[in-house]
C-alpha cells in the first residue's frame, strides 16, 4: 500500500511521487490549507492538502487525531523560512494529489506529546498508543539492533541457538516459582523456569558445546525498577572452558555491541574482588563513576566515648566506615537530614558527619554533632580520608551488611545528586564471590546458584564452607549488574557436597535435582557459562529510567497487565479442570 516510510522522506525525494501510510499526528488549518502531520514508526512528513484537490481536502478535513490514511502526494521543497533543521524530514513537505481514510479513531486517552500529563498507569492501560510515541519506538527499535548483533556475534563464535522449555520444574535462582497447574497430574504443578540454568547445562553433558538463547525468564520477586516478573536473558553456556574464556567471550560481545549499536567504545573492564568490591564501595556492583569511597575507621573507634561508634569498632561483625564527599560542607541541614532518613530505608540508624570549614583550625575549624567524642582521633582520621576543606564526611557504624547497604546507597544517591559522574561508560568484572551467605535464619545460601564451582576442592568446601570462594563473575556497568555467570560444577560428589553444604540431603537432591546429578554422572564435561539481562542491557543503553521503558508490554510494580487485565479469575469449570478449589478471600484474611 505504501511507497515509503513517512520518516524516511528528506530533499533528494523532491518531485517524486510517494505513497505514505500512517496515523495523523496533528492536524492544522492555516488559512485554507490543511497541514497534517504524518507519523509512522520511521517518524513524521508534513503534508499539506490544498483546496485545489477538493477529495483529498475534503477528506484531511474531517480527518481528527490518530486516523489512518493513506496519501498520494508529490515532494517538494518546503518554502524558505519554514524549513525545519531539527527534523529529519524538516526540509521537505508532501502535497497531497489524494487522501484515503483507511480507519478512524476515536479520541485517544492522551495526545502523544503530552503523555507526561497522565501517570504510567494510564499509559501502561492504553500501551498500544504509549508505543506510538516516538522515543519508545526508538528504544524498541534499538532492542531489535541489540539483539540482532548479539545473535550474530555469537553465531559467529559457533553458538548454536537452541530452545529449552517453558513447561519446567523449579530452577533455583533464589525467587519464588510461578508455578502452572496440571490437568492431566491431578495435584501437580509446573514451574516456569527462572532461568535455562539446568537444561543449558544437560546441553553441555549432551555435547552441543556451544549455546545461547534470548530466553523468557519467570521470577516471582518483590519489583523494583530493574526487576519485572517476567524478563529475558541472552543466556550463555559452552564447554571445555576456563573463567577467563566465558569472560573474554562476553566482554567481547558487549564490546562490539556498544560499538556496533552506539558507536561507542567502552574502556577497559577491570577486575575487582568481591571483598574489595564491598570494603572501597558497599556493593557488589559499584557504579565507578562515582569517585567516592568508602574508608574503614573501625581501628580509630575502639575506644571513642560515642558507643555508637565503639561498639561496631570493637565487634568483629561490625563496622564503621567513613564517606568522604568533596565539596559536600554546602549540603543544608535539612539536605542532611533527608540523606538521613534515605539510609534508615537501609537499615542505618543514623547518619553521622563532619563538615571541614578549616582544617587549619583544628577542632574549631569543624562542624559536626558528633566531633566532640573523636577529640583523640580526629587528625588521624582526617588524614586517612584526605579531608579537605569544604568536605563533608558521612559515617556509617553497624552491622557491616548495614553500613554497606546504606553508605553503598548514600554514594549512589550523592553521586546522582551532586552530579559527580567522571565518565559516561565504566564497566567492570566483579570476582572471587564467597560461594554462600548467611539467609535470616542463619542458614547458608548459594550467592550465586548451587550449581556453582567452589574455588577449592571438596576438602577444603567441607572444612570451611563459609570461608570458601566460588568461581562466580559478575558484569557490572554504571552499577547495574548486567550479566552474572560461573565455571560450573561437573563433578557428581562436589556437586552433592554442594548440596550438603546447603542443607540440601540426599534425598531432597534426589528428588529436585535428580535428573541433573545422574547427567552428571554420565560423563558431563567442564562447562560454564553467563547470562546477561537483555532489559538492563537495552535501558542502559536508551538512557531508560526503568525496564518498563524498554520492554513492550511490561508489568505494573504489582506484577499485574494493566492492558489485559492479567492475572484474572477463571471460571469454576476451569478451575476443577485443574483440580483446584479456591479458599474463600475470608479464610484467606484468618
Ligand atoms: P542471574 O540470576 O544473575 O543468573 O540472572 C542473570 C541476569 O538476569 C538479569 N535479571 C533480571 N532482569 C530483570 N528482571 C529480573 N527479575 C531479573 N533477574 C535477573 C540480571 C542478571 O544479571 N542462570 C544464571 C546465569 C548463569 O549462571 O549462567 C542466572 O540466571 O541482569
Ligand atoms: P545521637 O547521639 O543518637 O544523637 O547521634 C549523633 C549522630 O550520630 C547523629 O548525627 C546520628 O545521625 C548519628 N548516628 C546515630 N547512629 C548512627 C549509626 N549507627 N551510624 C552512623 N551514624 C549514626
Amino acid at each position: 500500500m505504501r511507497s515509503h516510510y513517512c520518516g524516511e522522506l528528506n530533499d533528494t525525494f523532491v518531485d517524486h511521487e510517494v505513497t505514505l501510510c500512517g496515523w495523523v499526528h496533528r492536524r492544522r488549518d492555516h488559512g485554507g490549507v490543511i497541514f497534517l502531520d504524518m507519523r509512522d514508526r520511521e517518524g513524521i512528513a508534513q503534508v499539506v492538502v490544498d483546496p485545489d484537490t477538493p477529495d483529498a481536502f475534503a477528506r484531511a478535513d474531517n480527518a481528527r487525531s490518530e486516523y489512518v490514511l493513506r496519501i498520494r502526494g508529490r515532494v517538494r521543497m518546503r518554502p524558505e523560512g519554514t524549513r525545519n533543521p531539527n527534523m529529519a524530514t524538516g526540509l521537505i513537505e508532501v502535497l497531497a494529489l489524494e487522501v484515503e481514510v483507511l480507519n478512524t479513531s476515536v479520541t485517544p486517552p492522551f495526545q502523544l506529546d503530552e503523555h507526561g500529563k497522565v501517570g504510567e498507569d494510564v499509559r501502561l492501560r492504553y500501551r498500544y498508543i504509549d508505543l506510538r510515541r516516538p522515543e519508545m519506538i526508538e528504544r524498541l527499535q534499538l532492542r531489535s539492533r541489540i539483539t540482532h548483533s548479539v545473535r550474530a556475534y555469537l553465531e559467529g563464535q559457533g553458538f548454536l541457538d537452541i530452545e529449552t522449555p517453558i513447561l519446567t520444574r523449579a530452577t533455583p535462582e533464589g525467587a519464588r516459582d510461578y508455578l502452572v497447574p496440571s490437568r492431566t497430574h491431578a495435584g501437580e504443578f509446573f514451574a516456569l523456569p527462572q532461568s535455562p540454568q539446568l537444561f543449558k547445562q544437560l546441553l553441555m553433558v549432551s555435547g552441543f558445546d556451544r549455546y545461547y538463547q534470548i530466553a523468557k525468564c519467570f521470577r516471582d520477586e518483590d519489583l523494583r525498577a530493574d526487576r519485572q516478573p517476567e524478563f529475558t536473558q541472552i543466556d550463555i553456556e559452552a564447554s571445555f572452558v576456563e573463567e577467563q574464556d566465558i569472560m573474554e567471550i562476553t566482554e567481547t560481545m558487549i564490546r562490539q555491541l556498544f560499538r556496533d549499536v552506539l558507536d561507542v567504545t567502552l574502556p577497559e573492564f577491570p577486575r575487582m574482588r568481591w571483598a574489595e568490591a564491598m570494603q572501597r564501595y558497599g556493593s557488589d556492583k559499584p557504579d565507578l563513576r562515582i569517585p567516592l569511597e568508602m574508608v574503614d575507621v573501625d581501628d580509630l573507634m575502639t575506644s571513642v566515648d560515642f558507643k555508637v561508634f565503639s561498639a561496631p569498632a570493637n565487634d568483629s561483625e561490625g563496622r564503621v566506615a567513613a564517606l568522604r564527599v568533596p565539596g559536600g560542607g554546602r549540603l543544608t541541614r535539612k539536605e542532611i537530614d533527608d540523606y538521613t532518613q534515605f539510609v534508615n530505608i537501609y537499615g542505618a540508624r543514623g547518619l553521622a558527619w563532619i563538615k571541614v570549614n578549616d582544617r587549619s583550625a583544628g577542632l574549631e575549624g569543624l562542624q559536626s554533632p558528633i566531633v566532640k567524642f573523636m577529640e583523640g582521633v580526629v587528625d588521624e582520621l582526617l588524614d586517612r580520608v584526605g579531608a579537605e576543606d569544604g568536605d563533608i564526611i558521612f559515617f556509617g557504624a553497624d552491622k557491616a551488611g548495614i553500613v554497606n547497604e546504606a553508605l553503598g546507597a548514600l554514594r549512589v544517591r550523592l553521586g546522582e545528586d551532586l552530579a559527580l559522574y567522571t565518565r559516561e561508560w565504566a564497566p567492570l568484572w566483579v570476582v572471587d564471590f564467597p560461594m554462600f551467605e548467611r539467609d535470616d535464619n542463619g542458614r547458608l545460601a548459594a550467592l550465586h546458584h548451587p550449581f556453582t564451582a567452589p574455588a577449592c576442592s571438596s576438602e577444603e568446601l567441607k572444612a570451611d564452607p563459609a570461608g570458601a570462594l566460588s568461581r562466580a563473575y559478575d558484569m557490572v556497568l554504571n552499577g547495574t549488574e548486567l550479566g552474572g555467570g560461573s565455571i560450573r560444577i561437573h563433578d557428581h560428589a562436589m556437586q552433592q557436597g554442594v548440596f550438603e553444604a546447603l542443607g540440601i540431603g540426599e534425598e531432597e537432591a534426589r528428588e529436585k535435582f535428580g535428573f541433573l546429578l545422574e547427567a552428571l554422572a554420565h560423563g558431563a564435561p567442564p562447562h560454564g557459562g553467563l547470562a546477561f539481562g537483555l532489559d538492563r542491557l537495552v535501558m542502559l543503553m536508551t538512557g531508560g529510567r526503568t525496564i518498563r521503558d524498554v520492554i513492550a508490554f511490561p508489568k505494573t510494580q504489582s506484577a499485574a497487565d494493566l492492558m489485559t487485565d492479567a492475572p484474572g479469575e477463571v471460571s469454576a469449570e476451569q478451575l476443577r479442570e485443574l483440580h483446584i478449589r479456591l479458599r474463600s478471600k475470608a479464610s484467606e484474611q484468618s
